[in-house]
C-alpha cells in the first residue's frame, strides 16, 4: 500500500482576486497550500528563508497558470515580517485577503538535556512567528472588514509527544494564540482557525528511521501516512469566503489518530 494519498486535484473553490500569503512556501506542506490557493485563483506571496528557496514553488505554480511571487524572511524577526508584510502590499494592491502561518521547525530532545537554543528557537519560529504575522496583518484585515487567517499546529501538541516538549509547547502556544484572536477579530469579518496535521511525509518526518514511521502507521487508523495535498484541501476550505461560520477551530487532519 502506498504511504500517501493518490495525487488528487485538489478542493476547487473560488479566490480569484484575493491575496495570499503562505509562509514556508519553499516545501512539504507550505508549498502544497501554496499551489492548492494559487489553482484557486488567488494570487500568492509565498515566504521563505531565501527567494531563491521558492524557486520550485513558484515554478510548479506557474506551470498551473496561477500567479506568484516570493519574498524573503525569517519569520522569527519582527524586522523581517513588518518588512514583508509592506513588500506584498506593495505588490499586490494594499490588501492580503489569507494568511497562511506554516513555517515550522523542529529540535527534538528530551527536556531533561534540553538547551535553551532548541527552546528558544522552536517557540520563535513557531509561536512568535505566527503571532508576528497575524499582527502585522491583522489591523489591515480588520479594516478591510475580511480576512481568513489559518494557523498551522500539530497533532503534537494535543497529544504531547515524548522528545518535542518544546515543538509541542510552541504548537499548543498555537492553538491558544488562534481561539484567542479568533475571538478578537470575529466581529469585523475576519475567521482564524489552526489545521493540526498528524503525520505527513515532508522533509520534516522523512529524516526519521524507517522503523518510527512503520510504527506511527500502525497507530493511525487510516492506516497510511498523510500527504502535504491532505492538509492544503482544509486549507482552501478554511481560507475560503464560504468558511465564514467557521472560527477558533482546531481541525485535526490525521487519519484517525486523536480521534
Ligand atoms: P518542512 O521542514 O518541509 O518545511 C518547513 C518550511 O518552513 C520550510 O519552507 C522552511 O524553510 C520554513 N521555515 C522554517 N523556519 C523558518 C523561518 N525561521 N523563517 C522562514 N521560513 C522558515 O516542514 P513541513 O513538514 O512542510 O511542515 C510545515 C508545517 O506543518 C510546520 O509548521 C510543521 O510544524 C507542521 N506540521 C508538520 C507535520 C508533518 O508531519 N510534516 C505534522 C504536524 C505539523
Amino acid at each position: 500500500m502506498a504511504d500517501t494519498a493518490t495525487p488528487k486535484p485538489g478542493l476547487q473553490v473560488d479566490l480569484s482576486g484575493q491575496v495570499a500569503l503562505v509562509t514556508g512556501a519553499s516545501r512539504g506542506i507550505g508549498r502544497a497550500i501554496a499551489v492548492q490557493l494559487a489553482r484557486c485563483g488567488a494570487s500568492v506571496a509565498g515566504v521563505a528563508r531565501t527567494k531563491e528557496g521558492m524557486d520550485a514553488t513558484l515554478t510548479a505554480i506557474r506551470e498551473a497558470g496561477g500567479t506568484a511571487e516570493a519574498f524573503a524572511a525569517n519569520v522569527a524577526i519582527t524586522a523581517d515580517v513588518n518588512r514583508v508584510v509592506e513588500e506584498v502590499e506593495a505588490r499586490f494592491g494594499g490588501k492580503i485577503q489569507i494568511l497562511v502561518n506554516n513555517a515550522g521547525i523542529t529540535k527534538d530532545g528530551l527536556f531533561l538535556r534540553m538547551e535553551d537554543d532548541a527552546w528558544d528557537d522552536v517557540i520563535n519560529t513557531n509561536l512568535k512567528g505566527t503571532f508576528l504575522f497575524a499582527r502585522a496583518v491583522g489591523a489591515m484585515m480588520m479594516r478591510q472588514r475580511y480576512g481568513r487567517i489559518i494557523n498551522i499546529t500539530s497533532v503534537s501538541a494535543l497529544m504531547g509527544n515524548p522528545g518535542q516538549a518544546n515543538y509541542s509547547a510552541s504548537k499548543a502556544g498555537v492553538i491558544g494564540f488562534t481561539k484567542t484572536i479568533a475571538r478578537e477579530l470575529a466581529s469585523r469579518g475576519v475567521t482564524v482557525n489552526a489545521v493540526a496535521p498528524g503525520f505527513i511525509t515532508t522533509d520534516m518526518t522523512d529524516s526519521l528511521p524507517d522503523k518510527i514511521k512503520a510504527e506511527v502507521k500502525e497507530r493511525v487508523p487510516v492506516r497510511r501516512l498523510g500527504s502535504p495535498e491532505d492538509i492544503a484541501d482544509l486549507v482552501t476550505y478554511l481560507a475560503s469566503p464560504g468558511a465564514s461560520y467557521l472560527t477558533g477551530q482546531i481541525i485535526a487532519v490525521d487519519g484517525g489518530m486523536t480521534c
